[in-house]
């Protein structure tokens, strides 16, 4: 269902003598919305200080800014309204739009000093000292993102400027109209905001998908749909907020450089795509300089997470942040109290790296699922009887990744299992790819992850697979020994070392990188709208809550303890019985790796000491004194 119209609060601003009231009025009728003269709102002690010429300062100025900001917050609620209120600093117009930023517009009505005095002198019983209006002049701060007016031009161009430029721009832009970019479309939309899309034109490849798109779906009739970026551009309110849902890489600094002609100063663009968090930082910088703000999000959820609310990992600038926060937390899914799964990441690109590390726990949930999916046929299982197994560990390992690969062990095709018929060579977009570099990079065993990308990447190898079969596949593989219930532990168990790896990862690159993340918060904006949503990920909002090592936790320590002799059972089975199951064997080996007391490692300090002179440390040395040893006696 489409909400209706944000209400908005227009604030007309400017010195003294410009013509606010006048202004207000007119558009008041026009519009048909209510119209307050902030000066009306003025506490007696200000009125006093005023009738006997002496200018107000910011403390008499706080109290009035204040209750105009109530009155503005009460009338939204209810309907747009119009307020003339000087407002001549930036400090005085955020008090105003306190809590409603989002739903302010400014209109600055300008005209020089001479201009305006001549004005007032003129006006029966307003007379204002010259040095009055001077020092309003003098504390002016021009907002860039109002509207500017022209006090010269008459009031009624003035009203259809106004309304041709304020009232008919677009509030937010949303660049690129691929899956996710027509599902955030229309998610805008239906949160009833004012939006521009924009889709490029190739001939005869994409030709009028922006016209079309809005044609197609009710919720776009108010939105503007465009093929050309001035034209798109110029049809946002400033400062500009633009969404760029284009393809990682390449295309994303293409449309950077075709956009920057057109936006001008403290304009945000917010890049919604997988991008690699260094190629963010690079962009931010590069941005920064031209004073365009640049906010990397990370946004999970696929085509349908986009539409219904995804979770969304913006970062960056935090005060341009703010602009656009209230339309990314609107669109945003809800955790189970209802807060929106978007919040503010941290600086640079870390909200990319966090979308980054997202997919690498993606990648080795997939592959989990796929390896128990395995077991299971292995045990003698057909995909419907796969998918009831699957749907009956709902009650303890609830997940979307284990939803929708339980529809897809039921879905046929012809009467036939569809599944069955998918050529198994497993595709990759490289955010594992990137998540492994950066473990690798940060010294981190996302040893799941890796192992995860690289079955991928073994999947490609399809002749070579058949070839190889052929001469290493001596029988066909028996069934392992093992129950539904084992399977479930293990796929539990190992789960459990993938988050512990995957938040490891964010850790160390909070660490390293000073991002300061909360581990807790992102795990919450993970509990819904994106792929690895599940119970697990909620449980961990509150572990995380108390330790940043998962394994640490009393909860967690027992259910691994628990489940621990089934995991090992069952990849035991697994290598015995030739079954590829690596992500759930690397989960029973990592766990043996971290908890070893004293692990293989003193050998290859030896070995690397032997043929390169590298040094070791010796055991129970407080001097950590460095040894070398001639192994050749
Ligand atoms: C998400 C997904 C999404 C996309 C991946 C697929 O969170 O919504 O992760 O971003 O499906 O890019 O990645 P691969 O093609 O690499 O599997």
């Amino acid at each position: 269902m489409k909400k209706d119209k944000l209400n908005k609060v227009i604030f007309i601003l400017g010195v003294s003598g410009c013509g606010k009231s006048t202004i207000g009025k007119l558009l008041s009728q026009d519009l048909n919305i209510p119209f307050f003269d902030g000066d009306d709102f003025h506490p007696e002690g200000n009125i006093k200080k005023m009738s006997n010429g002496i200018a107000l300062n910011d403390d008499d100025r706080q109290s009035w800014l204040i209750t105009l900001n109530d009155l503005a917050k009460k009338q939204v609620l209810r309907n747009s309204c119009i307020i003339a209120c000087s407002a001549l600093k930036e400090k005085y117009r955020n008090i105003l739009c306190n809590f409603i930023e989002n739903q302010s517009k400014w209109i600055h009505l300008s005209g020089t000093f001479n201009h305006i005095l001549e004005r007032l002198n003129s006006r029966a019983n307003h007379f204002m000292p010259a040095e009055l209006l001077k020092s309003q002049f003098d504390i002016l701060e021009i907002p860039a993102y109002a509207l500017q007016i022209d006090i010269n031009l008459k009031p009624e161009i003035i009203i259809q400027t106004i309304k041709e430029k304020l009232m008919t721009t677009s509030e937010f832009g949303l660049f690129g109209l691929g899956v996710m970019g027509k599902s955030l479309a229309r998610n805008l939309a239906n949160n009833g905001f004012e939006i521009s899309i924009f889709n490029r034109h190739v001939k005869g490849v994409e030709e009028n998908i922006a016209i079309n798109f809005k044609a197609e779906h009710k919720e776009l009739s108010t939105a503007k749909a465009f093929d050309d970026i001035a034209g798109f551009v110029n049809s946002l309110q400033q400062p500009r907020k633009i969404m760029l849902m284009v393809n990682a890489g390449k295309t994303t600094d293409i449309v950077i450089e075709d956009l920057l002609p057109h936006l001008a100063e403290n304009d945000i663009l917010i890049d919604g795509g997988n991008s690699n968090y260094l190629e963010t930082k690079k962009r931010f910088e590069y941005l920064k300089n031209k004073k365009i703000h640049f906010i990397g999000a990370g946004v999970s959820g696929g085509e349908e997470g986009a539409l219904k609310g995804p979770s969304i990992m913006p970062s960056g600038d935090l005060e341009a942040y703010k602009k656009v926060q209230f339309y990314l937390e609107t669109i945003a899914a809800k955790d189970k109290n209802n807060l929106p799964c978007c919040v503010y990441i941290g600086s640079e690109g870390s909200g990319h790296f966090i979308k980054m590390v997202h997919n690498g726990i993606e990648y080795a949930e997939m592959q989990l699922l796929a390896e128990v999916c395995t077991i299971l046929e292995n045990l003698g299982q057909n995909p419907d009887e796969i998918a009831n197994t699957l749907e009956s560990w709902k009650s303890t390992a609830d997940s979307y990744l284990l939803n929708i690969t339980t529809s897809i062990f039921r879905k046929k095709e012809n009467d036939e299992w569809l599944v069955k018929k998918i050529l198994d060579k497993a595709g990759n977009k490289g955010t594992g790819n990137w998540t492994t570099i950066a473990s690798a990079e940060l010294g981190v065993p996302s040893t799941l992850i890796a192992s995860a990308l690289f079955s991928r990447y073994i999947s490609f190898y399809k002749d070579e697979r058949i070839e190889l079969n052929k001469k290493y596949t001596e029988s066909k593989s028996s069934t392992i020994n093992a129950t539904n219930k084992e399977v479930l532990e293990a796929y539990q168990f190992a789960r459990i070392m993938n988050h512990y790896q995957g938040f490891k990862l964010i850790e160390e690159a909070s660490s390293k990188f000073s991002w300061n993340l909360n581990l807790s918060e992102i795990a919450r904006i993970w509990t819904a709208g994106c792929i690895i949503k599940s119970t697990l990920m909620q449980d961990l909002v509150g572990v995380f809550k108390e330790t940043t090592n998962i394994l640490t936790n009393l909860t967690l320590e027992t259910i691994v303890k628990q489940y621990r002799p089934a995991a090992k059972k069952v990849v035991s089975e697994c290598v015995l019985n030739d079954l590829t199951t690596p992500v759930l064997t690397e989960a029973v080996q990592f766990l043996n790796g971290i908890t070893t007391e004293y692990s293989s490692a003193n050998v290859i300090q030896a070995q690397r000491d032997f043929f390169g002179a590298h040094t070791y440390q010796k055991l129970n040395d407080a001097s950590s004194k460095n040894y070398h040893t001639n192994w050749i006696e």
